[in-house]
């Protein structure tokens, strides 16, 4: 499946959110494969935990940890990096959560949601650019774990619709079209505002992550460094209840095959669905 092995144990791979789940699973396979692996997480027992259920499968991984909603957190890792490997290859932005219920809605938790599944993402990615490797033979890799939810054709609202698909999607329009959001939760107002219907605060994160994916690789562009995300589709994890069409293990096959993609097939700017590394589409 691997015909070009441009990696090596010396390319550093860093996954957020590692403990359990998607990115646990994550970890496993690029560890699996011969990738220097960083698991990280919010909880230190969790991730040492994770760690050690790697070790008895003869995988060795590194741990630190890592919540995405603190900056002090963010900087402490990006020094423990810097000092530990000079630097890093791959990132895996996966952690993130929903306080929804399969069948339910609710946008009382929307900022942290918000604060999560997108700042979290970006803050990240401002504070590790200056360190990536940008090899000019393997070029360096972000993978953003999103959603179909968060597509543009989710939202019903015009104005929202038009921010989402314009070509030059800035960072102030990402933060005006969330700062609205919330707003609109605030007030009471959401549900007639055209926002998604379904799992509606998650979703306008996601859709958040894939504008700035979008702005990112267009910023980014020719400089080594690719911008992609990746929807794992309904996967059986604490997020869904257990509930889905496939495992962790099934979704993190394909993710990594995205991942790890030989450069020369490595596009920018993407959308992968889980079902086939080459299914892509426009973010
Ligand atoms: N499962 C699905 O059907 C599905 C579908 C589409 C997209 N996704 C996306 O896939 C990714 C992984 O989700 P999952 O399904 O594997 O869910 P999960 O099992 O609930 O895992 C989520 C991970 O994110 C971590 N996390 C939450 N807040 C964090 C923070 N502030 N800092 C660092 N880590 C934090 C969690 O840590 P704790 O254990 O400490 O809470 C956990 O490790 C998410 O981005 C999700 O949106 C999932």
């Amino acid at each position: 499946m691997y015909t070009c092995r441009w990696w090596t144990e010396k390319t550093v791979a860093i996954v957020t959110g590692a403990n359990k789940g998607i990115g646990f699973a994550i970890v496993e396979k690029l560890a699996e494969l011969g990738v220097m692996v960083v698991l990280t997480c919010r909880n230190e027992m969790k991730g040492i935990e994770a760690v050690l259920c790697l070790a008895k499968r003869g995988l060795t991984v590194e741990f630190c940890k890592l919540d995405v909603t603190s900056h002090e957190s963010i900087s402490k890792f990006a020094c423990w990096l810097h000092g530990r490997f000079g630097g890093l290859d791959i990132l895996v932005n996966n952690a993130g959560v929903s306080f929804n219920e399969i069948d339910s809605n609710n946008v009382e938790k929307a900022e942290l949601v918000i604060r999560t599944n997108f700042y979290g993402q970006k803050m990240l990615i401002q504070e590790l650019l200056p360190l990536f490797r940008r090899s000019v033979a393997t070029k360096s890799r972000i993978l953003n774990i999103s959603s179909q939810l968060g597509l543009q054709n989710k939202v019903s609202n015009p104005a929202l619709k038009n921010l989402q698909k314009e070509e030059e999607i800035s960072e102030e329009k990402i933060d005006y079209m969330l700062n609205k959001f919330v707003e609109d939760v605030k007030k009471g107002t959401w549900k007639e505002a055209g926002w998604p219907k379904i799992w509606t605060d998650y979703s306008v994160s996601k859709q958040a992550v894939n504008a700035y994916s979008r702005f990112l690789s267009k910023q980014q562009k020719g400089q080594n460094l690719s911008i992609n995300c990746f929807c794992p589709g309904f996967t059986k994890t604490a997020m869904t209840g257990g509930m889905g069409t496939h495992t962790a293990q099934e979704a993190a096959e394909v993710a990594v095959r995205v991942i790890l993609l030989p450069p020369e097939e490595l596009p920018t700017g993407k959308f992968f669905k889980w079902l086939s590394p080459s299914f892509f589409s426009m973010l």
